[in-house]
């Protein structure tokens, strides 16, 4: 009685694991998939990147991998990426675990689509936008004061070898508190220490749980040791809390004499019951704003200073275009930024060498499309790889070097220069990324109109990032330690 029992359920399952195995229609070609494991074993899990280029090299810029039973379309190369990414086609985002977890639900910019994505960020575009528009002084001031308050905070170590990271957080979150609560906080603060502990962990944690996304039943096989879900769920919960209570705090003091920040401008929509604006949305939309913007700024900054200390010829020529034209020691301000092309290609040229986001955030088709001849269906998942166009000899003359001339012609800046999209690009492109550029801009031109950067005595000099070949979402520098020496 039970063969045929166990006969037939062998049957489905070989036919359950033929049909897992077979890939749809036209669609993109890649390793083969087994069923619950998908692509994984024919992966080289510790060194991905490997694995990736090898497939790209065989199949081509448009190719897949299954994680699990769910396929992923990597796309490689200018032309490919800018193709997709620019159409609405493609402008949907996955939000099945990390996204979701943070803000529990889908909520904010980064998770959602349709009507309430674009909503959202169109407020948060028209905002930054009016705050950083040149005329608008408030916002720079803002910033120049901050600036400030870390060159001070760096004197105070003159000539000896200091770890930077926690300054420039410093610098940054206070930037940003000033953007979303108007207000800011020294860092001996409580509620600093608080908000910088749960921005920090909350980024270790979504970078690690990345592959949650796709296989959901590890969460519940792999104990907390090894998921840290209930850490992450702590400090998700804690900064909810701190968020909901800035929001409550603002509707109190500023009743009757708005400042009109961005706390101010999102509540008088709430207040006039626009369509998805609520409380809760300005919530998620703040955490976005500090856990995104800080990281981000934060590791593109620690390796500006990697590599200005490991290019002492490149300092000089800043010094010398600052010197000239502004002035030594003297503060460097947003509007000079056009007389500046040499500084501003420094600013670009690191974020095409250090690459942090090397295959950005992961897009979704929002329904059936077609790229390039192959038939993606609706809710395919997109990843682009960005590396390689910041790293193809197709734009760049020296792309494993650091070379700021790639962005100049004739002693001018080159904008918008090909191949180059550090903040992604299409209808998911970064909205923070003019704040982004000046706060880059502002801090690293004052720290080297007054300092020079010294490496450490017996550094190698070595530019390379934390995790070779990992799966961080983000490309640290290894950590290092560095000199300030004030500018005889
Ligand atoms: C991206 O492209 C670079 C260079 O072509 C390659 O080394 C890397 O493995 C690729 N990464 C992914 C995720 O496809
Ligand atoms: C990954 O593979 C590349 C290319 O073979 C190699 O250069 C790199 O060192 C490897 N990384 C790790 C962590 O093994
Ligand atoms: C931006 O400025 C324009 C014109 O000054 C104003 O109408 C708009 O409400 C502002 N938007 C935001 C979000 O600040
Ligand atoms: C995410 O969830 C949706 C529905 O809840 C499901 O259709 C989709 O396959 C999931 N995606 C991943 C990557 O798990
Ligand atoms: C706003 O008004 C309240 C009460 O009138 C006052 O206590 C508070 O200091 C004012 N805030 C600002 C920023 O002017
Ligand atoms: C956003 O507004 C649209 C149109 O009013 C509505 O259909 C949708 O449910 C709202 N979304 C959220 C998340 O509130």
């Amino acid at each position: 009685m039970i063969w045929p029992v166990v006969c037939s359920l062998l049957v489905i399952f070989i036919i359950y694991c033929i049909k897992a195995s077979i890939r749809p229609r036209d669609f993109p070609p890649g390793p083969p998939c087994l069923a619950f494991l998908g692509s994984l074993p024919y992966l080289d899990v510790r060194n991905l990147s490997k694995s990736f280029s090898k497939l790209q090299e065989r199949h081509g810029d448009v190719f897949s991998v299954f994680i699990g039973s769910t396929p992923v379309v990597v796309l490689n190369g200018w032309k490919t990426i800018k193709e997709a990414f620019e159409r609405p086609e493609f402008s949907g985002r996955p939000g099945n675990f990390s996204g979701t977890f943070f803000q529990k639900g889908k909520t904010g910019i980064t998770t959602t689509e349709g009507k309430h994505w674009s909503s959202q960020r169109n407020f948060l575009i028209d905002y930054l936008e009016n705050i950083s528009r040149s005329g608008s002084q408030g916002f720079q001031d803002i910033m120049m004061d901050e600036v400030t308050d870390l060159k001070l905070d760096l004197t105070k170590k003159l000539s000896e070898p200091i770890a930077v990271s926690y300054k420039l957080n410093v610098c940054i979150i206070n930037i940003l508190w000033n953007l979303c609560c108007g207000r800011r906080l020294h860092a001996q603060q409580q509620e600093f220490q608080t908000v910088y502990e749960c921005v920090d962990k909350i980024t270790q944690f979504m970078s690690r749980a990345a592959i949650f996304s796709f296989l959901p039943i590890l969460t519940k096989v792999l104990p907390e040791s090894v998921t840290k879900i209930e850490k992450g769920r702590y400090y998700r919960n804690r900064f909810h809390e701190i968020s909901e209570k800035w929001i409550r705090e603002h509707r109190q003091e500023y009743r009757g004499n708005r400042t009109g920040d961005l706390q101010d401008l999102y509540l008088e929509k709430v207040n006039k019951g626009e369509d998805n604006f609520t409380e809760q949305g300005l919530a998620a939309m703040i955490r976005e704003i500090f856990v995104i913007g800080s990281e981000s700024v934060s590791v593109m900054l620690r390796w500006s200073l990697r590599i200005l200390s490991c290019h002492p010829e490149v300092q000089e020529k800043v010094q010398e275009e600052l010197d000239r034209v502004c002035g030594r020691g003297v503060d460097v301000t947003w509007d000079k930024s056009d007389q500046l092309p040499y500084t501003m290609a420094i600013v670009k040229e690191v974020q095409r060498f250090a690459d942090i986001a090397p295959t950005g955030l992961m897009h979704k088709t929002v329904c059936d499309a077609t790229l390039q001849g192959y038939h993606l269906p609706a809710n395919t998942l997109i990843m682009a790889n960005f590396t390689s166009c910041h790293q193809s000899t197709e734009f760049w003359k020296h792309p494993e070097k650091f070379h700021p001339e790639h962005f100049l012609e004739n002693g001018k800046l080159i904008e918008n220069k090909e191949g180059f999209m550090p903040y992604g690009l299409g209808t998911r492109i970064c909205p923070g990324m003019k704040l982004a550029d000046m706060e880059l801009f502002l801090i690293l031109s004052n720290i080297l109109s007054s300092y020079q950067l010294v490496m450490v005595e017996g550094d190698d000099g070595d530019l390379g990032t934390q995790f070779e070949g990992g799966t961080a979402v983000l490309r640290n520098p290894k950590p290092y330690r560095v000199v300030f020496e004030n500018r005889s």
